[in-house]
């Protein structure tokens, strides 16, 4: 599984990606002809262009290099030098090969400067990316989570309008472009990583709620703001908790979002007393076919219950999750909700 964030700490003990094959400087339209012939072969490259930094508001320049790499080949072309002819337009018009960088509507507009151009065959791994749970956006951060490699940015912001460019703007420019392929086929590579919609939804959730959870706050406070938080973000029926009393071997309803529910429930009865005798969190696909359901909403169709630990790995609760559709819970949500459930062990 790939990670959804990393920091900087983290990437800096990582090896740097090493590019592979050889850098082409493209500077003639000859050059560029032979180029783009070897290139429009191609299912699949890498993109990127390097723009010379902008220092104060105001002047916008156009990119100054445009680099498209091959596992073999990189092509720094420079654009100042050969502008942006029509087979070069042609070839980013091209639906059939696939251009992968990050956050490419920039560079698209940057280019666009030069001559106007339909975009085709673009991928941006940026979308690509959140797909597979990876919430980071930057190529630095991606190729750390993907590949598990260092990109340097020691040349970002050099005078990408030089020639001819230092070894290092080169060789940074060129695996720039490089790496955002090898991230683009190890992703498809991946594929089974890929992310459902609501597995998306509760990554995302289980970041807001660590987020959220204040430490210096009690129990009531951060299961107030869980309870707020699953209901906005799946828009289910009823979303709450139940506390355990274990003098009196009964659950009592804590913080919820929904309408009004039934305020104790006795260890054993109904889903969420079976789940705590049973120690385990229970799916059900339909309320009408578990005996012993106890229908607080005539609204309810089904539910999961989840028992609650508390720091000392005691039972403390549950917390439970109505649907006013059938089989809305399964596997995806146990696992999910189990793991939420830990995130605020230490405040009950
Ligand atoms: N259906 C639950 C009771 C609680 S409400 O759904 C809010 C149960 O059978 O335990």
């Amino acid at each position: 599984m790939f990670a959804s964030t990393i920091d900087n700490k983290a990437i800096d003990n990582l090896p740097y990606v090493a590019l592979n094959g050889k850098i082409q400087v493209v500077t003639t339209q000859k050059q560029l002809d032979k180029a783009l012939e070897y290139l429009s072969a191609c299912n699949t490259v890498g993109f990127d262009t390097e723009t010379k930094p902008r220092f104060s508001a105001g002047k916008m320049y156009r990119p100054a290099i445009l680099q498209l790499s091959t596992p073999e080949m990189s092509y720094v072309i420079h654009l100042k030098k050969v502008g942006l002819p029509e087979n070069l337009s042609a070839f980013l018009s091209n639906p059939s090969v696939i251009k992968v960088g990050a956050a490419v509507r920039d560079d698209i507009i940057g280019l666009q400067r030069y001559a106007p151009f339909t975009p085709g065959g673009f991928t941006d791994l940026q979308d690509m990316a959140q797909q597979y749970g990876i919430a980071e956006k930057s190529v630095r951060k991606l190729s750390a989570i993907v590949l598990g490699k260092r990109v340097s940015k020691t040349q970002q912001t050099t005078n990408w309008e030089t020639y001819p460019l230092s070894e290092a703007q080169l060789q940074y420019a060129a695996t720039d472009s490089y790496v955002c392929l090898k991230i683009y086929q190890t992703l498809l590579a991946n594929e089974q990583e890929k992310k459902t919609p609501k597995e998306r939804m509760y990554e995302e959730a289980l970041r807001q709620a660590a987020a959220l959870i204040d430490p210096e706050s009690g129990t009531v406070t951060n299961l107030a703001n869980m309870a707020a938080l699953l209901k906005e973000t799946f828009h289910f029926w009823w979303v709450g908790f139940y506390l355990a009393d274990k003098q009196k071997n009964q659950l009592i309803l804590g913080p919820f979002q929904g309408p009004p529910a039934c305020t104790r429930i006795a260890c054993g009865r109904g889903v969420c007393g079976t789940a705590w005798k049973k120690g385990e969190t229970i799916v059900v696909p339909d309320v009408e076919k578990f005996p012993g359901h106890i229908a607080c909403s005539s609204r309810s169709r089904s539910e999961i219950v989840v028992p609650l630990k508390n720091a000392s790995g005691e039972f403390a609760g549950v917390l439970d999750i109505d649907s006013e559709r059938l089989e809305t819970f399964d596997n995806t949500d146990k696992m999910y909700l189990e793991e939420l459930a830990r995130l605020f062990e230490k405040f009950l």
